[in-house]
């Protein structure tokens, strides 16, 4: 198979023998090749918007351990933050003021925060304007979903980080990996539009188990998938591994692009931090239509240190905004004016108004 039928196998009917080649091809004519690829699916199924999620980390406490996380809850090295539900509520609407028009709201998994908490936050967030709300809050009930969605939230990120149950397992001891993929799906069906993702370079992750998971994100039909690279962090277990790589990073969100098409993905703050010159765009001209600017507020930013020097690249909120301003219309690309939710695919996929 030359490489013309090679892409556009990747794109009709992906295998993981035709994913795993471009995993591991060394040939610097075919890597090209499947960025252009990719760039060309990109424009075609997302266009040339590139949409920005203000991140607001709410919260580091977490009751998790998982062995490659530096807010993981044995690390006694980090001060601990909780923001009050109307701090949130207060920098949302910050983030909506200066532009945004979602906001992710993230935390470790911390129990302090009640339904109703979660309830009245969504709540007065949507009274600021027309603001999609994203949740990265870790594992919940199906219950504790649904209230969040009937409140108002419209996605939820929940990364299943390595479809090699095994090694998640060893990883983060206190999960079961198939509940991962078990909520994903739950999270679907309440409504959400629903976001997975992995780690790239876990130690002891292999390609196989990677292309396993590029396959799994289509199978599960997700509207956004984030893949970072794994970024060790000193004060855990997995401290003195080594970095995932940038350039398998751009393989898997190019790979990504391909094989799930429509789905939003995102220039990682993790894969910045490998590259802080040219990460974001090289991942928005290899597959990427999305941005996640840090807003949390400054005071609580360096203590959100889930690997080190997270915080480094975007230390000025407006500096950044301007910065990305620039590098997006420098592609012939554009900023969303919209929420930028993922299209519906067929009947009853989302059934909010306007989505
Ligand atoms: N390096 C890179 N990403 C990490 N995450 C957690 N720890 C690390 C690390 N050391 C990612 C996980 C998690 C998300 C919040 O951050 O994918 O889901």
């Amino acid at each position: 198979m030359n490489i013309n039928e090679r892409l556009n196998q990747l794109f009709e009917n992906p295998g993981k023998e035709n994913i795993l080649y471009f995993l591991k091809t060394r040939d610097a004519d075919e890597i090209d090749a499947l960025y252009r690829f990719a760039d060309n699916v990109r424009k075609q199924f997302v266009g040339d918007a590139v949409h920005l999620r203000a991140i607001i980390e709410f919260s580091n406490y977490c009751q998790q351990g998982c062995l490659y996380c530096g807010i993981n809850k044995t690390n006694k090295k980090i001060n601990r933050y909780r923001m009050k539900p109307d701090e949130i509520v207060a920098a949302a609407c910050e983030a909506y003021r200066a532009g945004y028009k979602t906001v992710v709201l993230q935390s470790g998994e911390d129990p302090h925060y009640s339904r109703k908490d979660y309830r009245y936050i969504i709540k007065e967030i949507k009274q600021c304007g027309e603001l999609a709300v994203t949740l990265s809050i870790g594992e919940k009930t199906r219950d504790d979903y649904r209230a969040y969605f009937t409140a108002g939230a419209d996605r939820f990120l929940l990364k299943h980080e390595t479809s090699d149950h095994t090694l998640l397992e060893a990883l983060a001891p206190v999960r079961k990996a198939k509940n991962r993929i078990k909520r994903l799906k739950s999270l679907k069906t309440i409504g959400f539009q629903t976001g997975g993702g992995i780690m790239i370079g876990l130690p002891g992750q292999t390609l196989t188990s990677i292309a396993d998971d590029i396959l799994l994100f289509r199978k599960l039909d997700l509207d956004m998938i984030g893949c970072g690279p794994f970024i060790p962090h000193p004060e855990t277990p997995t401290g003195k591994a080594e970095n995932g790589s940038e350039e398998l990073t751009y393989r898997v969100l190019a790979l990504n692009r391909i094989v799930t098409r429509d789905t939003h993905l995102p220039a990682t703050t993790s894969l910045s931090t490998l590259n802080e010159t040219d990460a974001r765009k090289l991942a928005l001209q290899r597959g990427a239509n999305v941005i996640m600017p840090n807003l949390t507020p400054p005071k609580y930013r360096k203590y959100y240190e889930i690997y080190p020097n997270k915080n480094r690249i975007e230390a000025d909120t407006e500096a950044f905004r301007t910065e990305l301003e620039t590098l997006i219309a420098s592609l012939g690309r554009h900023i969303s004016t919209t929420p930028g939710h993922r299209e519906p695919r067929g009947a009853g996929a989302y059934m909010r108004n306007g989505d």
